[in-house]
């Protein structure tokens, strides 16, 4: 039986794009998804207050959530500042987003993409320092909603620039849903023939219908480990009419029929997702959540 390593991301990049909720609701849903089997949790991130209001109260979050032993717990980080704010918050897998087209990195986070590498570099030296991991988000990596096509040897030279600095992990980011099976392959094939044993990550929103196709290519590609939102919450506010991350729901409900064990129980994330839908006020996109599994539980 083959196991897919699921991060839940829902209360950073779901909540992220919400209007604003009370630290309470954030710690509740937080507890609630700790309790669903689930490997690995993207809790917080630390931003600028400013750039997202959301996550101002993530050190108060994270301080009265529950941690689960058999959880790993995992921070969102712009640069070294906000790295220094989630060590002393108590991190120790951290992950740093950097866009691989230069207009999206200045408007998620004000400088160049080789700005924000050089940023990373010194990021990466003072978690290792700290004994903390660090991951590489780099986001836009299958189109980027200014530029449009993005190319891959873009992205790769990325990767082995951040692999040189000594990134533990690399993920791939496609904030607003640009992705289709060929990219995937196209993205995941460059840096595979250079790097095959690096750690990689993907995540995908939903955002134009594929991040379930996108998904199940790089399964097949060997990938094993998959962001996802619960409900569906998600999106990024720098990149307009980018809505819905893929629903954990809707992963773990194929993958689980396809055989692979994911270590989630469906019926406890199903509840989640509807305490998620309860603390935004609104209905979540994911399709588990309305119709329900194929099987009753
Ligand atoms: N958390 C809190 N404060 C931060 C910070 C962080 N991660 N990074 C910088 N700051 C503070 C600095 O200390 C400085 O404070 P001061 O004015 O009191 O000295 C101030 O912000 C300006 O610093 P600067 O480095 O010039 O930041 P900036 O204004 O260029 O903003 C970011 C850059 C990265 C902080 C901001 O764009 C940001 O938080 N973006 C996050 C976007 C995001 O989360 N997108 C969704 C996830 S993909
Ligand atoms: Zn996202």
């Amino acid at each position: 039986m083959s196991f897919v390593s699921i991060r839940e991301v829902g209360p950073r990049d779901g909540l992220q794009n919400e209007d604003p909720v009370p630290a309470d609701a954030k710690v509740r849903l937080l507890d609630a998804l700790s309790a669903t089997g689930v490997q690995r949790i993207e809790a917080v991130s630390f931003v600028h207050p400013k750039a997202i209001p959301q996550m101002a109260d993530a050190a108060e979050v994270w301080q009265r959530a529950e941690k689960n032993p058999a959880v790993r717990y995992s921070a969102l980080v712009p640069n070294t500042k906000g790295a220094e704010r989630a060590l002393a918050a108590g991190f120790t897998e951290i992950e740093v987003v950097v866009s691989a087209s230069d207009t999206h990195n200045r408007r998620n986070v004000n400088r160049s993409t080789d700005e924000s590498l050089d940023d990373i570099a010194v990021l990466i030296d003072l978690l290792h320092g700290a004994g903390a991991k660090a991951e590489v988000i780099i986001s836009t990596s299958f189109g980027c909603p200014f530029e449009g096509d993005v190319d891959p040897a873009r992205v790769a030279a990325i990767v082995d620039r951040v692999v040189a600095d000594g990134a533990d992990r690399v993920a791939f980011g496609d904030t607003t849903g640009m992705g289709t099976p060929r990219r995937v392959e196209e993205v995941v094939g460059w840096v595979r023939d250079r790097h095959p044993d690096l750690p990689l990550l993907l995540h995908f929103h939903n955002t134009r219908g594929t991040a379930l196709a996108n998904i199940l290519t790089a399964l097949r590609m060997g990938i094993t480990e998959f962001d996802a939102s619960v409900g569906g919450l998600g999106g990024c506010p720098y990149a307009p009419g980018a809505t819905g991350n893929v629903a954990t729901e809707e992963v773990v409900h194929m993958l689980h029929d396809m055989g692979y064990e994911t270590g989630i129980d469906l019926k406890a994330l199903l509840e989640a997702a509807r305490l998620a839908q309860e603390i935004v006020g609104r209905e979540l996109p994911s399709g588990v959540l309305k119709a329900g599994p194929r099987l009753p539980l």
